[in-house]
């Protein structure tokens, strides 16, 4: 009678949980029939791909290069259409392949709103690649320019704002096939490197105590201390690495995204710096191209930037790409072809030069990217779905599975009992304590008593070195010792208090005899409160069956 309600609830809970792993599933309405044929005339087979910030430098190219290979369909999201208009013109993007979409990342509403209009736009398809570019680099002004929601602007364009859109369009970008994240770092962000690590300021989020605090006017720094422009925009860079990290973490498994941050090399020339002093524009290029060897152009940095979205060798995820090693190398080659490398040598390097770069101590820190995780999803209010892990189809599993469920709740419901050094009770213990009632109502009184007894019985006593050193013997004792053995335990304790040595066979007999007496009472005790838990449950089973509402004991016995 026991095991076959054990059964029944177990193979409810089976069910149960069938139904939720088809819960994604969705039969297709005619409008979704609709949308998928209006989808394949607009997109054929071409891949999708968003790209922030194509009007300008990096994302102009990147756009470009993709458009060429005619098997992506880019949408490039911009703050400024009409600008993104003369530039398609310019680069001669097809409109067939090139959607321009409004964004501006210094607005939370805004990525919100291109987020969804990208989903209608697209009619159901997936998303199959989302490149974070779009940036500002802010070094000049000793003091912060706000955004819309309240935070310095490079920290919410290039970073906070980013961190909201991925986790606005996972789900879009988790149905497609190969599907990938790209999100442009830098080696400012990195700092093992001469660029990164050798050339004040320093990226380096400290304690995060400014987002923690909300990272809102007047806080313009993530590490809570005074602004420094140049460092903020080192620090949102050091952040997007770390959120890369992270989502490979939390999402690689579960969604077959890979997710990567790259550098695509110092281009030295393309507007970022539009913000530096006229006579830095002017010299850091040649600084670049001739002293250190290594500038890299538009072009080049764009065809970088491409290639991580459309080599296979790059759907590998939790990667940092670079291109060909040390900038220094190769410097005599640029002095000959304008400081452009391609192909070899210095910060150029073409398609065969791409490695897996190494990550600085500050970006793969775990204790940072948890918090920068926590604080970051707070500030953006970001929804992002539950990091699960595959799981075995295997149905045993799942059976054995809902019952270790139902075990385990009631396991804790016992440990959330309000006792000395339990610090967590409180509400949460007082509500787990009910559904623990509950819980044991239901298999407790089929085999919860008699798992406990044959537990015992089994395992016997906790071995006395495992009870050594403990500076609270005696309630350890108390607490552990209550079951079949424990009075012994007690005894030899006395005696060693009393006499320091251990006791005499004669006064071990006289304390087995005290046992078994003690043993065969907590059987009786077992048997009559399984009757009595047996009997509550068969109520409880009554009281169901009849409509009635039970949620405690108590309510049973009314
Ligand atoms: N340049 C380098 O040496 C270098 C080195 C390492 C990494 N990077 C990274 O490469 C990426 C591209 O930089 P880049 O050199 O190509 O710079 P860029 O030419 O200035 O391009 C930046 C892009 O971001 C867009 N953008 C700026 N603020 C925006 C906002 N509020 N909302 C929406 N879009 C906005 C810009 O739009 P507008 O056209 O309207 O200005 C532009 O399209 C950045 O992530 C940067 O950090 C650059």
């Amino acid at each position: 009678m026991a095991m076959s309600r054990l059964l029944v609830v177990a193979s409810l809970l089976n069910v149960a949980a069938g139904f939720k792993f088809m819960s994604n599933f969705k039969m297709p309405s005619l409008q979704d029939k609709l949308n998928g044929q209006k989808a394949d005339a607009k997109f054929g087979t071409k891949k999708l791909v968003v790209v922030t910030g194509t009007s300008s430098g990096l994302g102009r190219k990147t756009a470009r290069a993709l458009l060429r290979t005619g098997r992506y369909h880019v949408v490039g999201a911009v703050r400024d259409m009409d600008k993104m208009e003369a530039v398609a013109e310019i680069e001669g993007f097809d409109e067939n392949d090139f959607t321009a979409m409004q964004v501006e990342l210094n607005s939370f509403d805004s990525v919100r709103q291109f987020c969804d209009e990208l989903k209608t736009m697209k009619m159901g398809r997936p998303l199959d690649r989302l490149i974070c570019n779009a940036a500002v680099y802010q070094p000049s002004l000793p003091y912060a320019k706000w955004s819309v929601d309240g935070h310095e602007q490079q920290m919410q364009i290039n970073y906070l704002s980013h961190f909201l859109m991925v986790s606005l369009l996972l789900d879009d970008i988790a149905a497609a096939p190969d599907p990938r994240v790209v999100l442009v770092g830098s080696v400012t962000g990195n700092d093992n490197t001469v660029g990164g690590g050798g050339v004040y300021p320093i990226a380096d989020l400290k304690d995060l105590k400014g987002l923690k605090a909300g990272a809102s006017n007047p806080i313009s720094m993530f590490d809570g201390y005074n602004f420094d422009g140049a460092k903020a925009y080192k620090d949102s860079k050091l952040c997007l690495m770390m959120t890369s990290n992270l989502l490979h973490d939390k999402y690689h498994k579960q969604t077959g995204i890979a997710f990567s941050s790259i550098y695509p090399g110092c281009i030295a020339e393309s507007p970022l710096f539009r913000e530096k002093r006229p006579w830095f524009r002017k010299y850091f290029p040649i600084f670049m191209k001739y002293i250190t060897g290594g500038f890299v152009g538009e072009e080049e940095a764009g065809m970088r930037l491409f290639q991580v979205a459309h080599d296979p060798r790059c759907s590998k995820s939790g990667v940092y790409w670079s291109w060909n090693g040390g900038p220094r190398e190769g410097r005599d080659d640029a002095l000959e072809t304008d400081g452009q490398i391609s192909g070899g040598g210095g910060a150029g390097g073409g398609w065969d030069s791409i490695y897996e770069n190494d990550q600085s101590d500050k970006v793969l820190n775990v204790e940072t990217s948890a918090n920068l995780w926590k604080y970051s999803t707070e500030v953006t209010g970001a929804n992002w779905p539950p990091a699960n892990q595959p799981k075995s189809p295997c149905p045993t599993l799942v059976v054995v599975g809902s019952i270790t469920t139902m075990m385990n709740a009631k396991q804790e419901a016992k440990r959330f009992t309000p006792a000395p050094g339990n610090v967590g009770a409180g509400a949460a213990g007082t509500i787990a304590g009910v559904a623990g009632t509950v819980v044991d109502t239901a298999v407790g009184g089929t085999i919860g008593a008699g798992l406990k007894f044959a537990q015992a019985k089994l395992l016997g006593d906790v071995p006395d070195e495992a009870k050594e050193g403990s500076f609270q013997e005696e309630v350890a004792s108390e607490q552990s010792e209550s079951g079949s053995g424990g009075k012994r335990k007690r005894v030899k304790a006395v005696w060693r208090k009393i006499f320091r040595k251990g006791p005499s066979a004669e006064q071990l007999a006289e304390a087995k005899a005290a046992e078994q007496a003690e043993e065969a009472a907590a059987i009786a005790e077992i048997l009559e409160r399984e009757a009595a838990e047996e009997l509550l449950a068969l109520k409880v089973e009554a009281a169901l069956a009849s409509g009635l509402k039970v949620s405690s004991k108590e309510d049973v016995s009314a």
